[in-house]
């Protein structure tokens, strides 16, 4: 009967723990107290436990958001609940970081025996082909992004999970209005990536009408990490632009000086994630939202960086990254996700440069000690 406690002198220490208020542990209730009860309350404690602690696993999640995305969850829920997932070889600090476990988004198979033996509760699904790489191979781009998206939404639905899939600013097109883009509006993106995360958005919310399926999605802006480079998105001219700063001193940029698209610094964006996953789904307006931080045009953010480094040299030199900027919204209107749920970014476009520029100084090991800095 009693399983996962080998004895009764355990399970009593844990059900105190459980219910520190009731005297479980007096000796006379001790020796009253049923095996019924016993299992009863350890299958009530469990499931606590459980709705306490979801069990989580995140698809492609070695990529630029997904790494950092599992730290944060771990923090907050425990490392072992965090099964980070993908397909290329993890570096040492990953395996040594906690659960780690090869899975190709295509094999259903595969991720059910993940789902089950893992005791999964919620999904995060990062695998991705984003939009510069998906345009470079569409095939590739058409079974990642919508043949996987297809079985993490019928892996949710048979399992009961919570499912979180991003969308992104791509997902918007030419006739979209893009100043400020609102959550419901026109969308006729011209990027198999962005036809893709329309796709999702709607298979996603046809799921939960019809059957129930827990399904949620924020469009992401351009996100700018230090952690990891950025994974072949339209928005990596904003990562790079500091990778530059800071070694060659010279940044050649894919975009039009004048170019103006939303970013967000990467720890808004997991904080995000995870308050996004916590908000009762009764609170939940819309399936999918809009989150806004901040607006810049690549003159913009290379004139802050030259306040810590005046000397960064940068040559414009548009490519076809272009035309797809020329697409997506400049500013994104998330006045539902402030009111629905509370969401407030952090980083403005100087808190954003300054955070940056010290993470890489460290990284680099340049010191940061004058108001202005020459690299
Ligand atoms: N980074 C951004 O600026 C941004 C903005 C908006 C939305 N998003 C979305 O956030 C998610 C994560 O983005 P990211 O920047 O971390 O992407 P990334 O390209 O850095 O990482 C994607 C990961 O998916 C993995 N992957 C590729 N094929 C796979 C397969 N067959 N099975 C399993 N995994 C596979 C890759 O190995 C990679 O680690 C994506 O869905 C992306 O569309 C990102």
């Amino acid at each position: 009967m009693i399983t996962k406690y080998q004895s009764f002198q355990q399970l009593f220490k844990r059900l105190a723990t459980f219910h520190p208020g009731r005297r479980l542990l007096s000796a006379r209730y001790q020796s009253s107290i049923n095996v019924e009860n016993l299992h009863a309350e350890q299958v009530h404690m469990e499931q606590h436990d459980l709705a306490e602690k979801p069990r989580i696993l995140v698809t492609g999640s070695l990529g630029q958001l997904g790494t950092g995305l599992a730290r944060v969850l771990r923090e907050k829920y425990g490392t072992e609940n965090l099964i980070m997932t993908d397909i290329i070889r993890p570096p040492k600090e990953v395996i040594e970081s906690g659960p780690y476990r090869y899975a190709d988004i295509l094999d259903f198979k595969n991720l059910q025996e993940l789902v089950v033996n893992c005791r999964i509760d919620w999904l995060i699904h990062f695998s991705a082909l984003l939009s510069a790489i998906g345009e470079a191979n569409i095939p590739l781009a058409m079974r990642v992004n919508i043949e996987g998206l297809h079985n993490v939404l019928e892996l949710s639905r048979q399992y009961d999970l919570k499912l979180f899939v991003p969308s992104t600013i791509g997902a918007f097109g030419k006739t979209s209005p893009r100043n400020p883009t609102p959550d419901l509006t026109i969308q006729r993106p011209r990027t198999i990536y962005g036809v893709s995360k329309v796709h999702a958005e709607l298979m996603g919310e046809y799921y939960h009408h019809r059957f129930g399926l827990d399904f949620r999605s924020l469009r992401f802006p351009g996100i700018i990490s230090a952690d990891t480079p950025p994974g072949g998105g339209t928005t990596d001219y904003a990562c790079q632009v500091f990778w530059d700063a800071l070694t060659t001193g010279r940044h050649e940029c894919y975009l039009r000086p004048d170019t103006r698209l939303p970013m967000m610094y990467i720890d808004d964006c997991l904080r995000s994630v995870v308050e996004f996953m916590e908000v009762p789904d009764e609170q939940l307006k819309l399936r999918t939202y809009n989150i806004h931080a901040m607006s810049f045009t690549p003159e913009e953010i290379v004139e802050e960086v030259r306040k810590y480094v005046p000397h960064l040299e940068v040559k414009y030199k548009p490519d076809s990254r272009q035309e797809i900027a020329d697409s997506w919204p400049m500013v994104f209107d998330d006045a539902n996700a402030r009111r629905d749920w509370n969401w407030n970014h952090e980083y403005d476009l100087s808190g954003l440069v300054k955070v940056m520029i010290e993470h890489l100084a460290k990284r680099f090991d340049k010191p940061l000690s004058m108001k202005q800095h020459h690299y």
